[in-house]
């Protein structure tokens, strides 16, 4: 997986820019990102979400940008030199790895992850359901988790041909397992066919034994 991104990197952006434009804007939005945010962006590539989510958390806030390609990473640090954006961290590890540690070894304190994202990612990596319970963790109670990818149960000639460019596997219920691990969980389709969607829940609150009384 990391040698096809690698690959493909260069040309990534000229692909994918145009087709997810709306519903990376949505998934954005409903994030509620705030001024002085910390942002968790899993499986982040060549950042093309980079800007929309700058632009909610100013300078103030934190954007962590995850990949296992280093290529990808590459694309997504030209944007950072082009912007000259200092708040944005790239993180060159497997998503398998993350951890408190791993970003606390990565950026040289404890940081508080306030939302996390992972847009048409978890098609593609394994270990899909650990990484994101695994994220899920890092989140504060009350933090929104996102998730903008495609979904096809249907394993016809449109889900191959979907799968073959981005090496995906649409055929994961990541928009069941999200909305299974959060609460006030929202999902919105797009396209004719209905098969990118955008996932958005939110971290439970931890209750505490006054809340119960
Ligand atoms: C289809 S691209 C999406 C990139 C970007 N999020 C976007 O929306 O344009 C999938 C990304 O997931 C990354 N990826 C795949 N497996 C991964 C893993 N185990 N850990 C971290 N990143 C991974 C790939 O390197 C690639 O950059």
């Amino acid at each position: 997986m990391t040698q096809w991104y690698d690959v493909i990197a260069g040309v990534y952006d000229h692909f994918s820019q145009r087709h997810y434009k709306q519903p990376r804007k949505v998934l954005v939005d409903r994030l509620d990102l705030k001024s002085g945010d910390n942002v968790l962006h899993i499986g982040c590539g060549t950042g093309l979400s980079f800007s929309l989510i700058i632009d909610k958390i100013g300078p103030d806030g934190t954007l962590i940008g995850l990949d296992v390609s280093q290529k990808m990473l590459a694309q997504a640090e030209k944007k950072i030199s082009k912007h000259g954006w200092q708040n944005v961290h790239l993180l060159h590890a497997d998503a398998r790895e993350l951890s408190a540690e791993l970003l606390k070894d990565h950026l040289g304190q404890d940081m508080t992850i306030d939302h996390a994202v992972g847009e048409l990612s978890f098609s593609v990596m394994p270990d899909w359901r650990l990484v994101m319970e695994n994220a899920l963790g890092l989140i504060k109670d009350g933090g929104k988790f996102g998730v903008l990818d495609g979904y096809r149960a249907k394993k016809d000639w449109i889900n191959s041909a979907l799968n073959f460019l981005p090496q995906s596997n649409i055929s994961r219920p990541i928009s069941d397992y999200l909305c299974e691990l959060t609460q006030e969980c929202r999902v919105q389709t797009f396209g004719r066919y209905k098969i990118i969607f955008v996932a958005i829940g939110t971290k439970a609150q931890n209750l505490s034994n006054d809340d119960m009384i």
